[in-house]
């Protein structure tokens, strides 16, 4: 009997060794699970089958090897809460390391977008001419053939078409507007003279595109309808936003020219900002920079929105806004404004 006793003591110490060697390897919560399950779990632990064993055992030894079963049992148990101890703080003071916080770096910044040049010109363009009392308003870019052409005199096969290469979206009745003009007639349509409106936006027109033509770019069309107006109060207009935009000293000039919703009708010119009318690279040795279309709104189109052209006149007037835009800001290339590339774009910040 005496090595019955022993035999359950050997059993004992062993799986007390090599339940602490183990302990010492893990690392894990679920590890320690595992091991917990193993040597102490309920069911199928180890040192509960010892003292499942003990029944079959003579009295004093089972009393004897349950009270070391016991001591063993609780001491695992004491081990494995500091294991767990151990781990947490171990994990936690890892987690302060990697989460270490250095308040003396600087701030790290936040790019801050801005303006793109081309809305900057449109904006800058809607306060000069709200100071002339002009209202900014805005219209459709699918448009269709009656406002684009029509009511602005432009029938079917008028020559003038040719001047405006069109993205048809339904042939001959839906298009993209090549020209804000379009505006002209949704304005006086909805509202009665007086009229001081200026629309900018978008227009398309099927071209080649090279350093200085774009199938898509923006216009500003104004307008003003009233009793009395005359081509000097449309040239002071002008002079006006040149020299507000371009500098005080601008000069402006008219040229006859022909657009089949004005008569008459001018195209204007700004002596040039870059050698101020001398003669140079940027004005073709010219002197001058062309600005825009213009002239005193035409009677049929007047008369076609339902205005009587015998009580009311007005004048009208188109400007090329990339245009504007690449002189004020020295831009050789219209392209750069619709390409995007933040080389370019960020000189505006
Ligand atoms: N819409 C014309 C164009 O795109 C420009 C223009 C000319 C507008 C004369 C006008 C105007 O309002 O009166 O070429």
């Amino acid at each position: 009997m005496a090595t019955a006793r022993t035999e359950e003591e050997q059993a004992l110490a062993g799986l007390r060794e090599r339940a602490i060697a183990e302990l010492a390897t893990i690392a894990t919560a679920e590890g320690l699970d595992e091991w917990r399950t193993r040597f102490l779990g309920r069911e199928r632990g180890e040192l509960t089958g010892i003292l499942k064993g003990l029944g079959k055992l003579p009295g004093e030894q089972r009393k004897a090897v349950g009270q070391a079963a016991n001591t063993v049992k609780n001491e695992l148990e004491g081990l494995l809460e500091q294991r767990k101890a151990a781990l947490k703080a171990a994990e936690q003071s890892g987690a302060l390391e990697r989460e270490r916080l250095d308040v003396t770096l600087p701030g790290r910044m936040t790019p801050r977008g801005h303006i793109h040049p081309i809305s900057q010109t449109i904006r800058d363009i809607g306060r000069i001419f709200s100071q002339m009392g002009f209202q900014v308003y805005d219209g459709p870019e699918v448009e269709t053939d009656y406002y684009n052409f029509q009511a602005l005199n432009i029938p079917q096969d008028h020559p003038a078409r040719d001047m405006q290469d069109t993205f048809w979206i339904v042939p001959g009745q839906i298009l993209l507007r090549t020209q804000t003009s379009n505006n002209q007639i949704r304005i006086m349509e909805q509202m009665q003279p007086p009229v001081r409106a200026i629309v900018p936006g978008r227009v398309y027109r099927n071209e080649a595109i090279d350093a200085s033509h774009e199938a898509a770019f923006h216009q500003v069309e104004g307008l003003l309808i009233d009793e009395t107006c005359t081509m000097s109060d449309l040239r002071g207009v002008v002079e006006r936003f040149a020299r507000e935009m371009f500098g005080a000293e601008r000069k402006v000039r008219f040229r006859p020219s022909y657009f089949p919703f004005t008569e008459p009708s001018a195209e204007f010119d700004m002596d040039c900002i870059n050698c101020d009318g001398a003669g140079c690279r940027v004005c073709k040795y010219s002197g001058w920079l062309e600005m825009g279309g213009s002239g005193m709104v035409h009677p049929k189109v007047l008369r076609g929105v339902g205005y009587d052209p015998a009580t009311y006149r007005g004048f009208a007037f188109g400007l090329g806004i990339e245009r504007i835009a690449m002189l004020r800001y020295g831009v050789d290339d219209i392209r750069l404004f619709s390409g995007n590339d933040l080389r370019f774009l960020r000189q505006f910040a």
